[in-house]
C-alpha cells in the first residue's frame, strides 16, 4: 500500500552513534566486493542506524565506490528505505479527507503530546516514530491509525491513549 508522507519535519532527527558507524563500516567491508550488494548493504545498514540520512548514504557510497546519486536513487525508490528516523513501532495517522473530517487531527495532536515529537520524528529511544499519511484506503473505518501492521479503526483520543499505553508497556517490559 502506497503511503504518502504529508509532513516530514526534522524534529526528532537522531545522530548516528560511534558504535553504529563502526557497525556500518563493518557491513560495507564485508560486502565491498559483492556484485549487486547495494540493496542488501542498505538493508543491513538501516537495521543498525534506524534510517538512512545523507551522511550514512555518503559513507555507503564511498565504501562501495559508488556515486552518491546511485545510493540516493535506490534509497528514494524503494519504500523499505527511509530517510527519516523510524521507530521500532511506526505510527501512521491518516489525515485524508474522511479521517480528517472524523477527527484525525485530534489524534495526531494527542500523539504529539504523548510522544513529545512531531510528524516525521522519532522518540529519542527510537521506540516510536510518527507519520501523518494521506488515505490508507480504509475510509469507511475512519479515523484510522496504523501501528506497525496493526490497523486501528474508528479511533478517538481515549481509545488511542489505551493503545499507546499498551505499546509503551510492552516496550518497557521487553527492555527489562
Ligand atoms: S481518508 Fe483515512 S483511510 Fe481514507
Amino acid at each position: 500500500m502506497a503511503l504518502q508522507v504529508v509532513t516530514q519535519g526534522l524534529q526528532g532527527a537522531l545522530k548516528v552513534a560511534d558504535e553504529e558507524w563502526r557497525q556500518i563500516d563493518a557491513i560495507i567491508e564485508r560486502n565491498r566486493d559483492r556484485p549487486g550488494g547495494l540493496i542488501p548493504v542498505l538493508e543491513e545498514v538501516q537495521e543498525v542506524s534506524g534510517y538512512l540520512p545523507e551522511p550514512v548514504q555518503r559513507r555507503v557510497a564511498q565504501g562501495l565506490g559508488l556515486p552518491l546519486s546511485r545510493v540516493y536513487g535506490v534509497v528514494t525508490f524503494y519504500s523499505l528505505f527511509s530517510m527519516i528516523p523510524r521507530g521500532r513501532h511506526q505510527i501512521r495517522v491518516c489525515l485524508g479527507t474522511a479521517c480528517h473530517v472524523r477527527g484525525g487531527t485530534r489524534l495526531i495532536e494527542y500523539l504529539r503530546r504523548f510522544l513529545k515529537i512531531e510528524e516525521g520524528g522519532c522518540t529519542s529511544d527510537r521506540e516510536f516514530g510518527l507519520e501523518a499519511v494521506r488515505c490508507l484506503g480504509a475510509c469507511a473505518l475512519a479515523p484510522v491509525v496504523v501501528v506497525d501492521d496493526d490497523v486501528y479503526r474508528e479511533v478517538n483520543p481515549a481509545k488511542l491513549d489505551r493503545t499507546m499505553r499498551k505499546y509503551r508497556g510492552t516496550a518497557r517490559r521487553e527492555k527489562e
